[in-house]
Formats: C-alpha cells, structure tokens, sequence
C-alpha cells in the first residue's frame, strides 16, 4: 500500500513534469477526430531527447521549418542536398506521422547563386520547373501535401500578386499576367507527384479580407480550369490573442466549399514577453482562448483537416529573434516543455470533436 502510494506520486510527477497526462494526448484526439496535427520542425533538434518524445508523442504530422526551402535543399546550380530533409521523413516514417513540405516557390530563403545573377525568363522558367520537378521526385509518396507557391500576394492595398523572381524579376516568362506563373508551378508539381496534395499557403489571410479575396478569386479560377491545386493554406500567426473567429470560420467555409481542403499551416500566437522571456498569466489564457476558437473554426467545416502550429516549444520559436525578443511564448510547450494552458485547450477542443 505505501508502495502503492508512492508510486502513483511518481507516476504524477512524471504527468505534470513531462505534460503528458492521463487523458488522450494531442496526437490521440487528432486520430481520433480524423484530424491532422502537425508542427514545424527543426531537424538539429531532434537529438535533443524531450523534443524527440514531445514530437512523436503529441503530433501526427510534421512540416520542415526551413530545411526544404531553396537555399538548403538547392545550394548550387547543380547541387541538391536533401539529407535534412531526408532525416525528417526518417523520423515521420518511423513515428507514422504524415510530413508536409514547405515550400517550392518563395520570395525569401533563396540562394545567392538564384538571385545575384541576371537572367532570362526562359532560363528561370528552366530553372523552377527542374527544382519543382526533382524535390517533388525525390519525396514522391513521402511527402503527403507541398506548399508549392508561399506568399505570392503581397500586402498593399489594392492587393497585388509581389513582385518576385518568379513573377517579374524578371519572372518566368508572365510578368503582368497575373497568377498564370503559378499554374506551371502545380502542374510541374503535379506532374512529379500526381498523389501529393498541391497547396497555395499565405499570411495574414485567414479572416474575410482583401487577400483573402484575391486568393478565393485565383483559386475558384484555377478550380474552374483544372489547374492542380487541392488546397489553401492559412498561416495563423497571431499578433495577439484576439482572432476574428466569426470571420476566420466565414472565410475557411467559403474556400472549403470551392472543393478545396484548407490547412491551418503555421499558427502561432505571440505574447509580449518580460527579459526571461516570460508572458502574464493571463495572456497565456486569452492565447488559449485563442487556440481554441481558431481550431473550433477549423472544425466546423469538414474541408478543414489540418491545424498546424510554427514550432512547438517556447525554446524554439522564430517569434523571439523576430520581435526582438519583446514577443514569444507563443506556442503549446514551454521551454521545458511543460504543457501550457493553449495545449490543453486545444486538446480538449480536438477530444471533443465528432467528425468522424
Ligand atoms: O542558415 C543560417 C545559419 O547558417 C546561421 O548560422 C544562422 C544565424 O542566425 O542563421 C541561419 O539562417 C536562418 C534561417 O531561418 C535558417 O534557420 C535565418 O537567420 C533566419 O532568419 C531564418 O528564419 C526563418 C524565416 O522563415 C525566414 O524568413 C525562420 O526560421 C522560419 O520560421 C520562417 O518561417 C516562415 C515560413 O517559412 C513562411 N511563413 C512565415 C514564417 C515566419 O516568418
């Protein structure tokens, strides 16, 4: 009986310790819920144990961080290097967890060798369509869904698609065509991996907005003409705890019953912070809130099936070095990877949920 006692002490040092508790994890309310939940992923930290077993533990999906964007997975004209994000699937394969890949086509995080030289827009066009084609390839049937064009509309008002490499400096051959550069993009990613699900991801459109607007107008376009694209991404990251749910539910309905799936891709929610790093308790309980009515919003319609946070623990986060460190604690861990209140809510609120 002391025995007893002082196991079941122990047993509940190791819960509140480790976050786990005696009810289903994140990962088992997903599965349970058909829901997938996923979160992006720095592979140098996988050696890190408590993030190794925090990871597999609590998500069904992971997505790379950064590993798969151009200037690491093609740092030279003729060089691929996709060992990191070799060593991620690795690990999604071995822990049954689905990867998305991010991204094909972006304006940031490219190599020097891509952007310090002048060229055609044919030989760009060349250039894309053979990086679409081999990072497509060489993770056909191991990634499940690509982020193949990220941020292409830029935030001016009117909005307007930006001006890139790949739109019109110089482009690949449709500067001031509109979104018809892209359709090459799916199709060549199509064409690579016809059982891949093809997305277009952005910022700052999630609620009914004129991004938003812009992209529902692209993709109901790309539908009607059978360009490739299965989905939309809604990045999710909070600036504060105080989403426009009703809004957010509004927009999700209307891409979702355009046929398109919708991800919440890369939801965060950032806190102001003191020196330690540390957010007021009672903004770690509106970030719940948060968290919450964000995945409430996507449950609602059966077109939403994933939600995705930027990171998982508190230690690591781009918030921090983006904001100066005046903004963090934005995501479900701590940065001892305690549970915080946002993962509980978020939990209970996939528990709770009867899609299946
Ligand atoms: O690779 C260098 C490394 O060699 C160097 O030692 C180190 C020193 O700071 O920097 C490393 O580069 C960093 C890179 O991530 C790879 O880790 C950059 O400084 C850093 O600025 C870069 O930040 C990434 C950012 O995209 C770039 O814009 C963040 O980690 C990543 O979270 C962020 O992710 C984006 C999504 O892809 C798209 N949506 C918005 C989201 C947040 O900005």
């Amino acid at each position: 009986m002391r025995y007893m006692t002082r196991c079941c002490w122990w047993i509940s040092f190791f819960i509140l310790a480790t976050g786990a508790s005696s009810s289903q994890t994140l990962r088992e309310a997903a599965d349970r819920s058909g829901m997938l939940v996923g979160t992006a992923v720095r592979p140098q930290q996988l050696s890190e144990s408590l993030y190794a077993t925090t990871l597999a533990r609590e998500f069904n999906m992971i997505e790379p961080e950064d590993v798969m964007k151009w200037e690491t997975i093609h740092p030279a004209p003729e060089t691929f290097d996709f060992s990191q994000g070799d060593q991620l699937v690795a690990f999604a394969v071995s822990h049954q967890m689905k990867v998305r890949g991010h991204t094909l086509t972006w304006h940031q995080q490219n190599p020097k060798w891509l952007t310090g030289q002048q060229r055609t827009p044919e030989q760009l066009a060349r250039i894309l369509e053979q990086h679409i084609k081999t990072v497509v390839g060489h993770y056909r049937d191991k990634v499940s869904a690509w982020d193949v064009i990220n941020e292409a509309f830029d935030e001016t008002t009117p909005v307007k698609l930006r001006s890139t490499i790949w739109y019109d400096q110089p482009g690949i051959g449709y500067a001031g065509k509109g979104s018809r550069y892209m359709e090459n993009c799916f199709r060549w990613a199509h064409a690579a991996d016809p059982g891949a699900l093809l997305f277009y991801n952005d910022v700052e459109a999630e609620a009914v907005n004129p991004k938003s607007d812009a992209i529902y107008a692209m993709v109901r376009d790309f539908r009607r003409r059978g360009v490739p694209i299965d989905g939309v991404g809604f990045q999710m990251h909070l600036g504060n705890p105080h989403p426009d749910v009703a809004s957010i539910s509004q927009n999700i309905g209307r891409f979702t019953a355009l046929g398109v799936k919708v991800h919440i891709t890369e939801m965060d929610v950032a806190l102001p912070v003191d020196a330690d790093g540390n957010a007021h308790s009672a903004d770690l309980q509106l970030q719940a809130i948060a968290y919450r009515d964000v995945a409430s919003a996507c449950l609602a319609h059966t077109g939403c099936t994933a939600i995705q946070t930027w990171g998982f623990t508190d230690k690591y986060s781009w918030i921090g070095s983006h904001s100066k460190h005046t903004q963090g604690a934005a995501l479900l861990f701590d940065r001892e990877y305690r549970a915080k209140p946002a993962y509980e809510a978020l939990r209970k609120m996939l528990e709770s949920s009867r899609r299946r």
